[in-house]
């Protein structure tokens, strides 16, 4: 297979080298995907974690390079973009803020990292997640196959994850899906989700799967009520390298990611949670699957918010651009 990992020079760049970032970074060349530019705001942050993480080489043994940066013109002809920067929600910063802060940082890395790499696939993880995404693409004006953003493999990564411990069955047995936005609105898929192929419906009762269904739809929420001041990035890191690899080994894998819909599910003109085959080109295929009637009105439902946020995060742009 023609796949562009094979290639000495396959780079992925990284926007934003926090805790999602740079983890993402190590993971990317531990795992001997391609060689990383992790760029960052701050001045001698990027290129900390890049010499630390250059270090570790000597004990991980791998060649591959990764390098520092905070100028786009170290980031030219990357084959993915990843943008991981933005500022948390946090006390005293309100959503309106908080979109109005993101929004400029994303359309502004994106548009500043596809300029320097044309070819390159976006892949957006800054929340919030599916408005970011629609932001970017609009502001690159790249084709929508190329613009992704990640939230469901995190989520279905969740919702196995509290599927096997309800169970106390392996992971390595479980399949579970979640569609939708990345929030409390997200659709995950209990009739979609197994163990060795068995829908969970037979192995555990109602409550149970209500339960765990709850607690997925909140799985960020959680992890930011303990760490207080943070939020989770071991696994967004881990299932941003997922998409990372699928393109760059042209696996054609089946994830749920945030994608473009003209139509599919019934929505139209928003990014938003289904599943998807990644490979070299980006987003290959959407796949419709059939939902029941409550499932396809919980989609549409959570497409309907994304709308309205979109819309809103587009008038709070409006509004700050006319006030300068
Ligand atoms: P973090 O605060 O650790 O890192 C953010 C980094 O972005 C910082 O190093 C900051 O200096 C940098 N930055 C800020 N403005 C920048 C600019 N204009 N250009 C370049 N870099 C800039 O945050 P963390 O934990 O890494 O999360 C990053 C984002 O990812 C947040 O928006 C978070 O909510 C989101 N996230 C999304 C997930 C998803 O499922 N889609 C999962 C986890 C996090
Ligand atoms: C999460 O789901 C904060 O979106 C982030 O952990």
């Amino acid at each position: 297979m023609n796949s562009p990992s094979n290639h000495p020079s396959t780079r992925v760049s990284i926007i934003g080298a926090g805790k999602v970032g740079s983890t993402l970074a190590q993971r990317i060349a531990e795992k001997n995907l391609a060689d990383v530019v992790l760029l960052d705001i701050v001045e001698g942050w990027s290129q900390g974690v890049a010499l630390d993480l250059m270090q570790a080489r000597g004990v991980e043994r791998h060649d591959r390079q990764i390098v520092g940066t905070n100028h786009y013109t170290d980031t030219a002809n990357s084959n993915i973009i990843v943008i991981a920067a933005g500022i948390p929600r946090k006390p005293g910063i309100n959503r309106e803020d908080l979109i109005k802060i993101n929004a400029r940082i994303v359309t502004e890395a994106a548009k500043s990292a596809i300029a320097h790499s044309p070819e390159a696939i976006l892949i957006v993880v800054t929340n919030p997640l599916d408005i970011m995404t629609y932001l970017a693409w609009e502001a690159t004006g790249l084709p929508k196959h190329r613009v992704m953003g990640m939230a469901g493999i995190l989520d279905s990564a969740r919702f196995q994850t509290f599927i096997a411990m309800e169970l106390g069955v392996s992971i390595a047995q479980i399949n579970a899906t979640v569609l939708g936005s990345h929030g409390d609105l997200m659709v995950p898929l209990p009739r979609y989700s197994t163990v060795n192929g068995i829908p969970i419906a037979q192995l555990m009762d109602a409550g149970a799967i209500d339960r765990i269904v709850q607690r997925t739809r909140h799985g960020g929420a959680e992890i930011v009520g303990l760490m207080k001041t943070g939020s989770a990035y071991f696994a967004p890191a881990s299932s941003t390298c997922l998409m990372v690899e699928s393109i760059l080994l042209n696996q054609s894998r089946l994830f749920p990611c945030s994608v473009y819909l003209d139509g599919e599910y019934g929505v139209q003109n928003i990014f938003l949670g289904v599943p998807c085959r990644l490979g070299y080109q980006g987003v290959e295929q959407v796949v419709e699957l059939e939902l029941s009637d409550t499932e396809k009105a919980a989609l549409i439902e959570s497409g309907k918010v994304v709308s309205q946020n979109i819309e809103e995060a587009k008038a709070i742009l409006k509004t700050a651009a006319t006030k300068e």
